[in-house]
């Protein structure tokens, strides 16, 4: 167990660090196991989180920041919609549905998906947790309007961790790029360093014991109905027009 724990962790951090260095990587990012966190408080990023993303932690499903149009033109009103309206919607009830009267139905998300992190027989709750609370971190991690210069404590970091921040944009951008079929970019804190991985499915990097700043959704219902299958052109314009930089530097601390 615990080998296999620190042969996952190694691994994050070397796909990891390709990723800020701004060159290609390859491979799924493997989180096999909420034993990841034995040793750890539960969940290592949730403090900060609880302040920026404080919806997460619920099982339920919030609203959206914005209106479902306010995004557009780069995400439609019907994609919103779709994504939210049914997507989202549909891990919230399936999870609700899934810990119904077991020890996880009081649970906060972020404890259901810690403790089901690479359990066989936990899969479904933790791929319905885990998209849960994957759904609300995207959602504030755009805005409108959104795109431009970070703000100046976030700014430094980018250029210390990359170089530039045109850099990083490459970066989030080629390992959107990478991610064979669906799954999520991340731009995470680790050890003080940013670092952009790229997680498949429902995989979430705060099993690894990384903090997540922002993400982007690259499973094909966030961006089929508007650009069929240009997932680049998705993320150029999402990276461009909406990402939320604030969020990102909130979540910093
Ligand atoms: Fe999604």
């Amino acid at each position: 167990m615990e080998k296999s724990k620190g042969l996952d962790r190694r691994r994050f951090i070397k796909m990891a660090a390709l990723a800020a260095g701004g060159a290609a990587f390859g491979g799924r990012i493997s989180f096999a196991g909420a034993q990841q966190t034995a040793g750890k408080p539960e969940s290592p990023i949730y403090p900060a989180l609880n302040n920026k993303a404080e919806k997460a932690s619920s099982q339920g499903l919030p609203p959206l920041p914005y209106a479902e149009n306010a995004l557009e033109p780069v995400i439609s009103a019907k994609t919103l919609g779709f994504h939210y309206g049914k997507h989202h919607k549909g891990y919230v009830g399936n999870l609700k549905k899934l810990v119904a009267g077991t020890e996880f139905e009081d649970l906060s998300l972020e404890k259901i998906i810690t403790r089901t992190a690479g359990k066989a027989d936990k899969t479904a709750i933790f791929n319905n947790a885990a998209q849960t609370w994957n759904h609300t971190f995207y959602w504030r991690s755009l805005k409108p309007k959104g795109g431009g210069e970070p703000p100046a404590v976030l700014k430094r970091k980018i250029e210390a961790s990359f170089g530039s921040l045109d850099a990083c944009k490459k970066a989030l951008a080629a390992a959107a790029m990478m991610q064979f079929g669906s799954g999520w970019v991340w731009l995470v804190l680790d050890s003080g360093n940013l670092k952009v991985v790229k997680t498949g499915n429902a995989d979430v990097p705060m099993t690894a014991g990384v903090k997540p700043l922002l993400t982007i959704d690259v499973w094909e219902h966030a961006y089929y109905l508007d650009y069929q299958n240009r997932r680049a052109d998705y993320v150029a314009a999402v990276l461009d027009k909406l990402i939320n930089w604030d969020f990102a530097a909130g979540n910093l601390s």
